[in-house]
Formats: C-alpha cells, sequence, structure tokens
C-alpha cells in the first residue's frame, strides 16, 4: 500500500479556512489532521470541538483528530460525534492508557497512541496490539513549522519491529517538520501516514505540494 497524506489545518488560513478545505477536497490528500491543543499539555491553545464540527459539514475526507490536552478521557465522546474518524491520544497524557484507548474504540472510532520525541517506543510493549495507530511525534508537539528531529528515524524503525514482532496491525503516523526533502525516507523507513501543515500552507501552490508528498 502507498503511504497515506494527512494535511494539517494548523496552518491553514483561518481568515478562509472554506478555501483551504475544498483545496484538500479536490487534492490527492487521505485525511484532514486536526490538532487539538489546550494550553496545558502544551503551550499553544488551537481551536476545539465546536470549530471541527463545522469543518466536517464542508470536508469529505475522514478525520484525523490529535489530542494534545490533558485527562483526555473526558472528551472522546464529543470528538467522535463532532466528526472525529481516528482520535489520538499522547502516552504522556494518559495515566490509564488502555483505558483510553478502549474509550476510544467503543465510540467508534480509530484509536491512536502518540509518543512525543523523548518517549521510547519500548513503552508501547504492552499496548500496541490495542492501538490502530502509533503517532510519532517528530517535533515537540504544540506548534507548526519546527525543525524535523532526526531521530525520528530511528523509532521508525523500533516501532516496525515491535509490530512486526507482535504482530500488531497498526499503522505509523509522522508528525512535525515533514517536508519533500525528509518524505521519501520516513516512507521508506516504514512510516504509512505523513503529517504536513507548514509545507502545504506556506508553498505557493499547496494543492501541487499535497500531489509531490504523496507521489514520490
Ligand atoms: C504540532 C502538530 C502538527 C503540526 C505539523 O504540534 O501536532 O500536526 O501542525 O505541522 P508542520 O508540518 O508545520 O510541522
Ligand atoms: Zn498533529
Amino acid at each position: 500500500m502507498s503511504h497515506l497524506l494527512a494535511p494539517s489545518l494548523l496552518s491553514a488560513n483561518f481568515l478562509n479556512l472554506g478555501k483551504d478545505i475544498e483545496m484538500i477536497n479536490r487534492s490527492q490528500a487521505d485525511w484532514f489532521h486536526l490538532d487539538v491543543m489546550d494550553g496545558v499539555f502544551v503551550p499553544n491553545i488551537s481551536f476545539g470541538l465546536p470549530v471541527i464540527e463545522k469543518i466536517r459539514k464542508a470536508a469529505i475526507k475522514p478525520f484525523d483528530v490529535h489530542l494534545m490536552i490533558v485527562d483526555p478521557d473526558r472528551y472522546i465522546e464529543r470528538f467522535r460525534k463532532a466528526g472525529a474518524d481516528i482520535i489520538s491520544v499522547h502516552a504522556e497524557a494518559c495515566t490509564h492508557l488502555h483505558r483510553s484507548v478502549y474509550l476510544i474504540k467503543s465510540s467508534g472510532a480509530k484509536a491512536g497512541v502518540v509518543l512525543n520525541p523523548h518517549s521510547p517506543v519500548s513503552q508501547l510493549t504492552d499496548i500496541i496490539n490495542d492501538a490502530d495507530m502509533v503517532l510519532l511525534m517528530s517535533v515537540n508537539p504544540g506548534f507548526g513549522g519546527q525543525k524535523f528531529i532526526e531521530n525520528t528515524y530511528l523509532k521508525i524503525r523500533e516501532l516496525k519491529e515491535l509490530i512486526l514482532k507482535k504482530n500488531s496491525a497498526a499503522m505509523i503516523e509522522v508528525d512535525g517538520g515533514v517536508d519533500l526533502n525528509n518524505a521519501p525516507l520516513l516512507v521508506s523507513e516504514g512510516a504509512d501516514i505523513l503529517v504536513a501543515g507548514n509545507t502545504i500552507f506556506t508553498s505557493s501552490n499547496p494543492e501541487q505540494t499535497i500531489s509531490l508528498l504523496k507521489n514520490f
């Protein structure tokens, strides 16, 4: 299977969001990546439920919702109702990660587990068979447009090994600092889904950049 591409709306033009949603709709992108930040788990605040509900009315592709919030269990059902197809929670934000994963699954969404750059892949050993996806952060979460952390390649390899060893079906997503230079290597190392914000929305032709990030 060729890789999937999930543009992050964090770098879109919020003054004319409808236009960027239409561009993603007609582009070769596979999913919408939606970054929810609470100003507590990460040092930034983005957008939440009412905005996602509105975007859902215009967007025609699956919603990949990345929760950068403390105690996400409180909101899982509501994000599902707002239109989330995949809900990802940070391992660092969940004391009872197994419970959080099953709350997501029982809502009807696919469950993703996110690791910050400092969190070792080894901590996923006992959750990898329950997760539908693992999101490896390749920047410290909170902001778009940051520099890609090179250690991510090693983590993808470790994660791929763990997935194979445990016979897990989890997909691997990489988020942060993805660009046209590092995307091919990320995929050849084992990434199934690439998230990209800045690279797409600061380019002169976002739709074409999406196509370049899909076809290599
Ligand atoms: C960062 C977010 C990312 C971010 C990616 O906290 O999780 O999804 O928007 O943006 P770029 O591609 O600009 O690093
Ligand atoms: Zn994200």
